[in-house]
């Protein structure tokens, strides 16, 4: 029912600070700048077209984009979204070419975060070629706000293919393929992006990254640490609009053979469930109401 997700494909963050948002893309996430177009800036972080646009103006918000698997797929998601009554947005021209797909449609899940759904996107015959040596390897994941995770979590598993990996507190880690999660939602009162994951090669690079981002005065969020759900290990720091950027490695894959017996965890809302090296988040999302406020840095 509705659309079965291949894999997610960009995210659209409005800025009023475009230049600050490429630079530190660039300079300090290690992101590729493909284009500038349209008061838009399109990066890079692997062999798509584009994985991250900032695009005009803080107030135009958060979209994210996952790729459906054809462009019938994409007809019939749409036409069974108008049955159920679920408005659906169709993209114009200008819309398909900004975004360099064959198709596009948005909608929006119960708490209002934006979701573009598109077929045919372009790929790149260009190797991504980062500005630092991050270790990079590609877009994989967004945090994305729920203001009723129940609901939101049902609408993501009854209409977009998405199944609960694990469970931290009411905050659902939802998968679309093998890779333990590509979405995850987080209690909060407003909808958006709450993060922003690449995956990098290897701990290496997370742990080159913290010292990196150390030098460099870039506020850490959380981590160095390992997350008990996913296995990956991970670095979460701020960049410009207090967004939060995450490179992880080594997430669990849930292969359709380990499927047939695999039964979603529910791990409680402590920082324990977040990292099982003893990280504390300075991440508002990740803390239970409960738990004292500290700070990893
Ligand atoms: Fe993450």
């Amino acid at each position: 029912m509705g659309a079965d997700l291949h894999d997610i494909r960009y995210v659209r963050m409005g800025t009023d600070n475009l230049d600050d948002c490429v630079q530190y893309a660039t300079e300090i996430l290690g992101l590729e700048l493909v284009r500038r177009e349209a008061g838009a800036a399109y990066l890079r972080g692997d062999n798509r077209d584009h994985n991250v646009v900032y695009t005009h103006g803080r107030a135009a918000g958060h979209v994210v984009g996952f790729e459906l698997p054809s462009m019938d797929a994409l007809d019939r998601a749409a036409s069974e979204f108008e049955n159920a009554e679920i408005d659906v947005k169709y993209g114009t021209s200008t819309e398909r070419e900004q975004r360099r797909v064959g198709g596009l449609i948005t909608i929006k899940d119960p708490t209002g975060n934006i979701i573009d759904l598109v077929a045919r996107p372009a790929a790149s015959g260009k190797r991504y070629y980062g500005t630092r040596d991050a270790g990079i390897t590609s877009f994989s994941h967004v945090g994305l706000r729920t203001s009723d995770s129940k609901t939101d979590e049902a609408f993501w598993t009854t209409w977009l293919s998405a199944k609960v990996s694990d469970w931290i507190g009411d905050a659902p880690l939802l998968r679309i393929d093998d890779v333990h999660h590509k979405v995850a939602l987080f209690p909060s009162s407003f909808p958006g992006v709450q993060h922003v994951n690449f995956q990098v090669e290897s701990h290496d690079d997370i742990m080159r990254s913290y010292y990196f981002l150390k030098k460099k005065n870039v506020r850490l969020a959380f981590g160095p640490g390992r997350h008990p759900t996913s296995g990956a290990r991970f670095l979460y720091f701020y960049g410009p609009d207090e967004m939060i950027y995450e490179y992880s490695t080594g997430v669990r894959l849930i292969t359709e053979e380990d499927e047939k017996t695999y039964v979603p965890r529910q791990f409680p809302m402590t920082s324990s469930s977040f990292c099982m090296w003893g990280a504390e988040p300075d991440i508002a999302e990740f803390k239970s109401e409960k738990e004292p406020a500290t700070h990893a840095a």
